[in-house]
């Protein structure tokens, strides 16, 4: 029996094991261990996924919470290590680019355990985001690589990862793999049950293909006055403009600076007839809007991907992307958090051809990473 340990903890995190588990379910050679950071906490961050996913309840949470990035970091690695010397696992598997994925990776190699990185690979160029130093450094601390694009084995190849003479405590060399995206076996998969379970466009009163789809909470997008401004104003603007519904399902970080950084831009789009400001959905309640948005406007990474799978086009509110091939097929227009820039991308988009080739695997990217992790480690 293989003991897995995975690490989650903020919301794009505990959506993307939720493959994995299904996967772990269908085999009788390996044992899961879950540990949720407890770097997202709210209901609606974190528990609301549980049920509605099939995800096996934590183990463990750390209940770390919210803070400076040395603090939270700090945090989570003094618990993790009593964790793991507890669990003593044969793989921890980190996902993504949060302080979460950090942690557990920094904990797991210090221990000399090997590390398994789902999403591997991605890359911004761009070191003032916080995401990208945690992803490098993950990157560079784990045994298997699973990168979930040909862009992303480009970019770890050309980063020397591909003839990397790294030995493990295990005496194996790195493994770097592309097994396809496990958000794209969620969307999926998911997909079909959204379809009978959710009601979210009957509660809000809205049409397919009648409303725009808006997520923001990209720190620097949310920290800086003058862009969240930018991004506010634009979103209401087009909104009143074309007589458009905007769903936007608030992060909790965007509401508490919004609040407080532009009371009275606040003020206007939470009583706005049009903009329909609403709490963090579930994920079904999500892919539901996603699959019947007209338009989709994010900063967020998961999002601007399912919008793709989707077949929706999407306005990205950021100077770059590490999903470049969206905006490469047209089908994602980057703006940043500039005002003209972002009325240009909306209106350059519904003019646009637009292509959405399958590029994220065959949607069984879950399993074969498990089969992977299970002959490599
Ligand atoms: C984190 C990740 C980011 C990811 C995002 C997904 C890092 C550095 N950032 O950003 O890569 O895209 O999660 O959503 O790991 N808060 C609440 N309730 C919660 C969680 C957060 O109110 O349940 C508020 C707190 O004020 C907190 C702020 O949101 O200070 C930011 O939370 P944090 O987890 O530090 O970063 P995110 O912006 O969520
Ligand atoms: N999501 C959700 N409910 C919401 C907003 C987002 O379920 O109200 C999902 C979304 O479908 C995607 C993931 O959360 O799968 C993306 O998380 P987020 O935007 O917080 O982070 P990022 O992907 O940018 O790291």
């Amino acid at each position: 029996m293989i003991k897995i340990l995975t690490i989650i903890g903020a919301r794009p995190q505990i959506i993307k094991a939720a493959a994995i588990s299904r996967a772990v379910a269908k085999r009788n050679d390996v044992e899961e261990v879950i540990v949720h950071t407890g770097q997202h906490y709210d209901q609606n961050m974190s528990e609301i996924f549980f049920d509605e996913l099939g995800i096996p309840k934590s183990k463990y949470n750390l209940n770390v919470g919210s803070g400076s990035h040395g603090m939270q970091t700090a945090k989570m690695i003094e618990a993790l290590e009593n964790v793991f010397i507890k669990e003593s696992p044969d793989c921890v598997i980190v996902y993504g680019d949060t302080n979460s994925t950090l942690a557990g990776a920094v904990t797991a190699s210090k221990l000399h355990i090997p590390i398994a990185h789902i999403e591997a690979g991605l890359r911004s160029f761009n070191m003032s985001m916080p995401e990208e130093i945690n992803r490098i450094a993950c990157d560079h601390l784990s045994s298997i690589l699973f990168a979930p694009t040909q862009v992303a084995m480009e970019n770890l190849r050309a980063e020397g990862f591909m003839t990397s003479h790294a030995q493990f405590s295990n005496g194996k060399g790195r493994k770097v793999l592309n097994c396809g995206d496990v958000m794209y076996d969620n969307s999926i998969y998911f997909a079909q049950i959204a379809e009978s379970n959710s009601v979210i466009l009957s509660t809000l009163n809205i049409k397919p293909n009648g409303f725009i789809l808006a997520t923001i909470h990209r720190d620097n997008n949310t920290d800086n006055p003058e862009s969240l401004n930018s991004i506010f104003r634009a979103l209401s603007d087009i909104s009143e403009t074309n007589k458009q519904d905007v769903v936007l399902p608030l992060h909790p970080r965007t509401a508490k600076l919004l609040r407080t950084l532009s009371p009275e831009l606040f003020d206007k789009v939470i009583h706005s007839e049009l903009m329909k400001i609403i709490e963090p959905v579930s994920f079904l309640d999500m892919i539901a809007l996603e699959k019947n948005a007209s338009l989709v406007m994010t900063d967020s990474g998961g999002v601007q991907k399912e919008s793709f799978f989707f077949e929706k086009p999407c306005v990205i509110l950021r100077p770059e992307t590490e999903w470049v091939e969206i905006v490469e097929h047209n089908a994602g227009v980057l703006t940043d958090a500039d005002y003209e820039q972002i009325m240009d991308g909306y209106h350059k988009l519904l003019s646009k051809k637009v292509t959405f080739p399958k590029l994220f695997g065959d949607a069984n990217a879950a399993e074969h990473i498990l089969d992977k992790i299970i002959i490599y480690i």
